[in-house]
């Protein structure tokens, strides 16, 4: 166990201002803790907010490519520390080491990226209709933001957030999800290391949805980006546009996969256990339905079933361990409830449903990878995010109608299509209304260099991680300047 996991606020790491703290428990054995933490309130929040308040004034004036050249230290650090951080996180929320390192690779990846556009920043110059005048648009920061994150993805989430708002000039309040306090603490430990200012980025540990609904709705916060369930998200994205709030909510997801009758069945189930079951199902671009030709039903249930059953639990850090435990109780119960809906609803369960708490597994919160066959649309295991290792498997005549399937959610996160026939494939990624199209390719595995997020439910406000169209429009503004050195009155649109 390592010591108490504090605040970081205006530079100092501090006690909360309760003077409670909370458990850390390993969700694959509970007898396991991992860390304290403090359990902060409201007084920390209003601190961590004037902290970032009174570091912005020199922040954002700190040239943009020294922030990033602290973003490029902070990718080194995070590289020498891979191994740590991955061995600290899988204790902490329980997915298996190979993932938690591409957590971390995930983090590394954003922070060279990142310190990258610290050199770019780009905006554009346009000439002006008139002469001896020229303007330009430019990014600037919008101050302080407010970054909330979920425990799935405990570093690279966290980074996909706070390394864009910080080369953009902004300060940052993080609050993480309390499940992964300690792998958050270290993300900014090394950020710090890396040589931020103090106060340009603070910590503030805490539980439940009060704490994330007050640092977004407090008056000090300029911009919030949000990760996490689709009902917090919409509550929170309502409150920020009422009090003139900039605001991203990136939430939950249905994903589906398409297999065609023509496609490679063996890479199809493969790339079905790989979204369906990596991180035991809990990513918001987990494959929770799998849409399968009629063709090709009975075999792809087959051989799906037998990969699903040869799925090994256990702790993530052990060697040959497939799928680590959901993240706590709560989560363990709400999963094997909709095995119980889906059951009553007539879908025909063919592998999985129980807790598995057999030897090692006693003491965790371990699932069996549970497979659903004849799945129709309207039953609530095909239209609502489970996060957990739960496969809808759903029968479609052709592509016509498995696009009608796929899309016949609320949510628009990810979609994929298994096929050998690239006119299928055109179709497909013209009318599958997804944020994120994957061809021949399983659900889960984007790249922070494209911009990452969904359609419908899904998304609110702007897309994540990197290119056009990604995080630094959620994180600057544009700003138009007009020069005018004619020396006299010009008038744009009536001098001609
Ligand atoms: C999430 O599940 O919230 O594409 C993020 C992926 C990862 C990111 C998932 N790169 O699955």
């Amino acid at each position: 166990m390592s010591g108490l996991t504090k605040n970081y606020i205006g530079g100092r790491w501090v006690d909360a201002s309760t003077g409670q703290t909370f458990e850390a428990r390993n969700p694959a054995d509970t007898d396991e803790l991992v860390g304290v933490v403090v359990k902060s309130a409201k007084t920390d929040v209003d601190w961590a907010v004037a902290a970032a308040q009174s570091a912005y004034r020199s922040w954002r004036l700190f040239p943009a490519p020294k922030r990033g050249e602290i973003l490029f230290r902070a990718g080194e650090l995070l590289l020498k520390r891979k191994q740590q951080l991955g061995e600290l996180e899988t204790r902490e929320m329980g997915k298996v080491l190979a993932e938690t390192l591409g957590d971390v690779q995930e983090a590394i990846d954003m922070a060279y990226y990142m310190a990258g556009e610290g050199r770019r920043l780009s905006g554009e110059t346009i000439p002006s209709e008139l002469p001896d005048k020229d303007s330009k648009s430019m990014r600037v920061p919008l101050g302080v933001c407010g970054l909330i994150t979920p425990w799935n993805f405990p570093i690279a989430i966290p980074a996909w957030k706070i390394m864009p708002a910080l080369v953009s000039g902004n300060t940052v309040v993080f609050k993480p999800s309390s499940p992964t306090s300690l792998a958050a603490s270290k993300l900014v430990e090394i950020l710090e290391e890396a040589g931020l200012p103090k106060g340009v980025l603070n910590l503030v540990h805490g539980r439940g949805e009060e704490m994330g609904e007050y640092l977004a709705t407090h008056p000090g916060i300029d911009g919030v980006s949000f990760t996490g369930s689709t009902a917090v998200g919409e509550k929170l994205a309502a409150r920020c546009i009422e009090l003139g709030k900039k605001v991203s909510c990136e939430m939950g997801g249905k994903n589906a996969i398409i297999v065609m009758d023509d496609a490679n069945l063996d890479l199809a189930v493969e790339g079905a256990v790989w979204g369906g079951f990596g991180t035991t199902g809990q990513r918001c671009t987990a494959a929770s339905r799998v849409v399968v030709h009629k063709d090709v039903y009975e075999s792809f249930l087959d051989m799906f079933t037998r990969a699903a059953k040869k799925l090994k639990l256990g702790n993530g850090l052990h060697k040959g361990t497939d799928v680590g435990p959901v993240i706590n109780r709560v989560q363990m119960e709400k999963v094997l409830s909709y095995v119980e809906i889906g059951s009553k609803e007539g879908a025909k369960l063919l592998t999985g449903g129980k807790a598995y708490l057999k030897g090692a597994c006693a003491r965790g919160y371990f699932i069996e990878p549970t497979v659903f066959s004849d799945v129709t649309s309207g039953m609530r295991i095909a239209r609502e995010e489970i996060f957990g290792p739960v496969v809808s498997v759903l029968k479609a005549r052709d592509l016509e109608d498995a696009i009608a399937i796929v899309n016949d959610t609320k949510y628009g996160l990810v979609s994929s299509l298994y096929t050998q026939d690239v006119n299928k494939s055109a179709i497909a990624e013209r009318e599958l209304d997804t944020g994120i199209v994957y061809i021949n390719a399983s659900t889960i595995g984007a790249e922070i260099q494209l911009p990452f997020g969904g359609t419908k439910k899904s998304g609110i406000g702007y897309r994540e991680a990197g290119g056009r169209g990604g995080a630094l429009d959620m994180f600057t503004k544009w700003k138009v300047v007009y020069r005018d050195y004619s020396g006299k009155l010009q008038k744009a649109q009536i001098d001609r």
